[in-house]
């Protein structure tokens, strides 16, 4: 079984990324082959600073590595390190109507913020589907906003294969869906772009002053509350134990536990969980030359894969 899944590299990763993504995608690394890639092509539709996109880049692996990806396990690279995808974009792209484009979530939603598309915009669900079928890949596992977009690449993958014969594997998503929305500091779907986020390698100062500004209801110090209705409580079953959910659990519905202490405990959980990774970050950091070739090597492994699909996908439509 290939799983394959990508991440575009236009931030600081965040928790929302972690359990929705990074966390998944790592887990699969013992359940079969697994492709993972920094998709800078795609970043390039929002991020327009070369440098910004570099330092993102670079980012984007220093925190994979840093979080558990094997790159012996699972094959680790940049996007635009495997040109196969781009030209595999344009022969996917003969087959894929307006319409379907027109219907993703993603890019309705960029439009109703006012952003004026260009052409890469509307093409990114294309260049995804590329990158999805260049690997023929199984498995895709994704956060619940990127499900469309891998129900786009099945039918683009549909369509090709209907008209010009076998070529792709149909491949399938697969959301975690216990952690599929990971609320931010304001209760909305953590994002970037909301600027709600908690950020998993952040300063200590930094993010213990987010998790004290996560918004919650008024009630008083003594009045029982609703874990069920509350953020930090979200946020909170994510790094827990059974027991420490359990004991936070009771204490809201007692009363007498106010969310500034369910704040630091929120600040002290998370803090230890990413403890280990964060020292191995700092390791990483010191060697870029030895990161870089693992991204190099991982490069080559791709390309090997989608050379093969882009053969066939191009003695199929005629032109070789
Ligand atoms: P952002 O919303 O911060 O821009 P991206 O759109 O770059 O994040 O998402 C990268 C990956 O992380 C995607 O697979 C996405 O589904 C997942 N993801 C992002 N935010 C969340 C969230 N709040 N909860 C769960 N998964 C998320
Ligand atoms: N669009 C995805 C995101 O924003 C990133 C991505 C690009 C991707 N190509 C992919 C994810 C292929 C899975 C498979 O999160």
């Amino acid at each position: 079984m290939r799983i394959l899944s990508g991440i575009q590299p236009s931030g600081k990763l965040h928790i929302g990324n972690y359990f929705g993504m990074m966390k998944p995608a790592i887990e699969l690394q013992n359940k079969g082959e697994a492709f993972l890639f920094i998709a800078n092509y795609h970043a390039l539709t929002t991020v327009t600073d070369p440098a910004q996109l570099r330092k993102a880049t670079l980012d984007v692996a220093l925190d994979f590595l840093a979080c558990g990806l094997d790159p012996d396990k699972t094959v680790f690279f940049r996007q635009s390190d495997v040109p196969e995808v781009m030209e595999l974009t344009w022969l996917l792209s003969i087959v894929t109507p307006m319409g379907l484009l027109e219907r993703c979530h993603s890019y309705k939603d960029k439009l109703a913020q006012g952003i004026v598309p260009n052409h890469g915009l509307f093409a990114y669900p294309v260049l995804m589907a590329a990158d999805i079928l260049a690997y023929q890949s199984n498995v895709v596992p994704v956060g619940k906003d990127q499900k469309q977009h891998v129900e786009v690449a099945r039918d683009i993958a549909v369509k090709f294969n209907n008209q010009f014969g076998q070529v792709f594997t149909i491949p399938e998503h697969s959301i975690i869906e216990s952690v599929a929305v990971v609320p931010g500091i304001d209760g909305q779907k953590m994002s970037k772009s909301y600027n709600n986020h908690i950020e998993i390698f952040g300063e200590e100062k930094e993010v213990r002053g987010r998790i004290m500004r996560i918004v919650t209801d008024s009630k008083g110090l003594d009045e029982p509350k609703d874990p069920e209705k509350c953020n930090v409580f979200a946020l909170y079953r994510l790094f827990a134990t059974k027991e420490d959910l359990k004991a936070m659990t009771d204490s809201y519905k007692k009363g007498g536990f106010g969310y500034s202490e369910a704040k630091k405990k929120l600040f002290e959980v998370m803090w230890n969980y990413f403890e280990p990774f964060r020292k191995k970050r700092q390791g990483l950091e010191k060697d870029l030359v030895y990161v870089n070739s693992l991204l190099e090597k991982g490069a080559e492994r791709a390309r090997s894969e989608a050379r093969k699909t882009l053969v066939l996908a191009r003695r199929a439509v005629g032109v070789e």
